[in-house]
């Protein structure tokens, strides 16, 4: 164990990523007067700076937050666990659903004495949820009251390009414009939306843009059971209740919030009274998910792109960001126990990993109460994949000199345009003018994804759903435990996944780390989808 982090660090000073010594023993917490006197030296260099945005890329992004954190005491928590708030379905036509969401900042108080301005969908928390029939024509207007352009990308869902918030086809401040796309059959399953505004989704995801999609078949096996939905996000609240903006350790290692929530709640009471269908989001920037309810056995029945082929055992659940998963709990005998977040080491840079558990919730668990069907459903099969790609993630550091000083024990000083050519696929950073790669519409194809850094980062493509065909890890070869649509795979440090996938439709497709900090430094890149 020691001797593969020691590996790792050398790797990583030997790729040239070195911050100078002092991360080789972990990014040491500081005392407030110290974190101050810094924040004060970031306002000092950022005043003098012009408004240009070019001058601005060159700003040191600082490491530390301006205020303390918020505690954890001071916010709410133990109170039942709230329903997620449906987007009202206007249309009086059958098989159609019609809706307006407005983007807008939206204040709440959800600590007692203080307000947090949010950016939000309709106003609402965890986002209005959508929930659709397969075969259904979805119409929404998006009204954009943001001072910033913002899109809404339907994550995981098979929209045509044009209808699926590309940052090419943003929403200008003031502006609007209508979403409209038909959902196949076969499409049922368990997605979200969120922002995919250019060089905005870290910011406006956290924000709180970002809402639950549901769409249901009528060939449902288990479409009597109850349903409950967990939408897991994370909240950074500093103490006086702002939403601190993002330091280089976020953009870096992703940004988590100090609140876990569900549906928009801490620690909240949540009731399983026997077979209901639990479906869960990550919806969290750059949270990883284990998740385990203690003394209980969860029994995967859908994933990503919908149900599974049959119901599956297991003793946890792991979500990287973006990722969906359904659920259905058991347990042998009535009991009070905990839903928790197990400690996941993804190897973040210059933070030391802390191994601890967080509660997410107080959960009152009865045994099943109704027999779980053995066949969930026939997925599409395997095809032969006609054309193999392949997908590389790299970390660089090329540090621009001329920041003058270095900050934080040593470390030196990062700018944005340091930040944004550290993440890259197939060795560049997002360009939205240029095409990466080119497919042909409805042609299989084997896309073999290497993870060539010393982080865990995840692979997310737009437009479609796919199988993972295997893993390799350290030379060992796996292959997943059963068949399931996704499109969200995590990829440890050096792993290569192969998945295979069909684009259905022509057009610009994208594919990226969902680590949203990562994504939106440019950790991101296009295929374009042709006849
Ligand atoms: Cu959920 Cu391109 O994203
Ligand atoms: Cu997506
Ligand atoms: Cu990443």
């Amino acid at each position: 164990m020691l001797r593969r982090d020691f590996m790792d660090r050398r790797t990583f000073l030997e790729t040239g990523m070195c911050l100078g010594a002092s991360f080789l023993v972990g990014c040491q917490p500081k005392d407030k007067s110290q974190q101050q006197k810094e924040t004060m030296h970031h306002q000092d260099h950022s005043s003098h700076a012009a408004a240009n945005q070019d001058d601005k890329k060159n700003i040191a992004v600082p490491y530390t937050y301006q205020s303390p954190l918020l505690e954890r005491e001071k916010f709410p928590s133990h109170q039942p666990l709230q329903p997620l708030k449906p987007l009202l379905n206007q249309s009086n036509t059958t098989n159609s659903f019609e809706a307006n969401i407005e983007v807008k900042p939206h204040t709440l108080s959800l600590v007692p004495s203080l307000q947090t301005e949010f950016f939000l969908y309709n106003g609402i928390l965890a986002g209005p949820q959508i929930v659709v029939n397969e075969g259904d024509t979805v119409k929404i207007k998006v009204t954009n009251r943001l001072t910033q352009p913002t899109t809404i990308h339907w994550h995981g869902l098979p929209v045509p390009s044009k209808q699926d918030g590309n940052p090419q086809d943003a929403i200008e401040p003031y502006g609007s414009r209508v979403y409209q796309f038909k959902l196949p059959s076969g499409s049922a399953g368990t997605y979200w939306y969120h922002s995919h505004a250019h060089g905005l989704t870290s910011e406006q995801t956290y924000k709180g843009l970002a809402g639950s999609f549901i769409v249901k078949s009528k060939d449902d096996p288990l479409r009597d059971l109850p349903e409950q939905h967990w939408l897991i996000s994370d909240l950074r609240l500093d103490e006086n209740g702002n939403i601190p903006e993002n330091t280089a350790l976020d953009w870096m290692n992703g940004r988590e919030g100090n609140f876990v929530l569900i549906n928009g709640q801490l620690e909240p009471k949540i009731t399983i009274k026997g077979t209901e269908r639990i479906r869960i989001w990550n919806a969290c920037n750059a949270r990883y998910l284990r998740l385990k309810i203690l003394d209980c056995k969860i029994i995967v029945i859908g994933s990503d792109g919908g149900l599974l082929e049959s119901p599956q055992n297991q003793e946890e659940l792991f979500l990287s960001p973006g990722e969906r998963y359904e659920i259905i709990v058991e347990t042998s005998t009535k009991r009070n126990t905990h839903l928790v977040l197990l400690p996941y080491n993804r190897e973040k840079m210059m933070q030391a990993f802390e191994p601890e558990t967080i509660t997410l919730a107080e959960v009152t668990v009865s045994p099943l109460d109704k027999p779980i069907p053995q066949k969930l459903r026939e997925l599409p099969p395997l095809e032969t994949p006609q054309e193999t790609k392949h997908i590389v993630y790299t970390e660089v550091m090329n540090h621009s000199e001329g920041h003058g000083h270095d900050d934080m024990q040593g470390m030196s000083a990062m700018s944005m345009q340091d930040l944004q050519n550290m993440f890259l696929i197939n060795g560049k950073t997002y360009d939205m003018g240029r095409m990466d790669l080119t497919s042909k519409v409805n042609v299989p194809e084997k896309w073999v994804i290497k993870n060539d850094s010393h982080m865990d980062h995840n692979f997310h493509l737009h437009g479609t759903q796919f199988y993972v065909l295997s893993h390799e890890l350290n030379g060992k070869v796996s292959k997943p435990d059963y068949k399931s649509l996704k499109d969200t795979i995590n990829l440890k440090p050096y792993e290569t996944v192969s998945i295979i996938c069909k684009q259905q439709l022509t057009g610009i497709r994208l594919f990226h780390c969902h680590v949203l900090e990562h994504e939106n430094l440019g950790m991101m890149a296009q295929l374009n989808v042709l006849e």
